[in-house]
């Protein structure tokens, strides 16, 4: 079984700052780290780091080999990420000494992604998940053939559009925002989350835990959060959606799943960085116990 990953791949630079900046200003940042990020690449690595068997479809640009290489050494197979003509994708990521981001997005090729890269889904079926955010082209698109051949499909709504959002609510299996974003979707529907026409609806709230709502049983299962010291909030939500998904890949309670991926996405708020900062399953376990 298998999770075909179709996401984003960004170098991240993330500065240090002693506030987030505001309109206007210039602030000099106290220090700078480079590494691998983008929420697809991000989620990816957490699946694996989470033990599943991840095939991510993606690109880069011919100035991104280093990055699908860190990909590949965390476990993920990139035979599907292509390269395009357009440069890598690339984030400014500002941390604040809590631990809070402020993130701009170059997208370049992961909006450029060739119909190519789907070519993995055809392998796709029953008991496979297909991961989707809001970072790329083609998401509706994956997910048509994805469901058509019976495979399970997850979406990010991050970065938050109502628009992108309402184009794949008849398309997915279960729905992972922040408590701003479902809020939004909510106001925007004129309906609550319960209502949403998708079968789950989970929503993160930071330090408030995070909530499953079953709306075909009318059903919610909520956690707490961990207590930590935040250092870098970058990547948790996407922490916490691999570790969700490929919990329940492997067969989890639903309860089980929430769980260990409240405590992975705890671990990395712990630690500075994005894809290289998000812990291993041996990392998460002895976290939580
Ligand atoms: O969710 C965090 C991610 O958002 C970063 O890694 C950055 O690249 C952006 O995609």
């Amino acid at each position: 079984m298998t999770v075909y990953n179709l996401g984003s791949i960004n170098a991240d630079h993330v500065y240090a700052v002693p506030h987030l900046p505001v309109a206007g200003e210039t602030l000099a940042a106290t220090a700078l780290q480079r590494g691998l990020g983008g929420k697809g690449a991000n989620q990816s690595v957490a699946m694996a780091q989470a033990g599943a068997k991840v095939v991510h479809m993606g690109a880069v640009g011919a100035d991104g080999s280093w990055a699908t290489e860190r990909l590949q050494q965390l476990g993920v197979d990139c035979s599907a990420v292509a390269t395009v003509s357009a440069p890598t994708g690339h984030a400014i990521v500002c941390v604040d000494p809590a631990g809070e981001n402020q993130i701009v997005l170059f997208p370049g090729a992961n909006q450029a992604l060739p119909d190519q890269v789907l070519t993995p889904l055809q392998h796709c079926g029953a008991g496979d998940w297909l991961v989707l955010q809001n970072e790329t082209n083609l998401q509706c698109e994956a997910a048509q053939i994805a469901r058509q051949r019976g495979a399970r499909v997850a979406y990010s709504a991050a970065p938050f559009t109502v628009e992108a959002v309402q184009n794949m609510l008849g398309l997915c299996d279960m729905i992972i925002m922040n408590a701003g974003e479902a809020a939004q979707l909510s106001r925007a529907l004129g309906c609550d989350l319960g209502q949403l026409p998708v079968p789950v609806v989970v929503v993160t709230r930071g330090a408030e835990g995070a909530d499953w709502h079953d709306t075909l049983n009318a059903q919610q299962i909520s956690v707490p959060a961990h207590k930590v010291q935040p250092i870098d909030t970058t990547g948790a939500g996407d922490t916490f959606a691999g570790f969700l998904i490929a919990a329940l890949h492997a067969g989890a309670s639903t309860t089980a799943a929430l769980q260990l991926a409240s405590a992975a996405a705890a671990l990395k708020v712990t630690r500075p960085g994005t894809a290289d900062a998000i812990p291993s399953m041996a990392q998460v376990q002895a976290f939580m116990a």
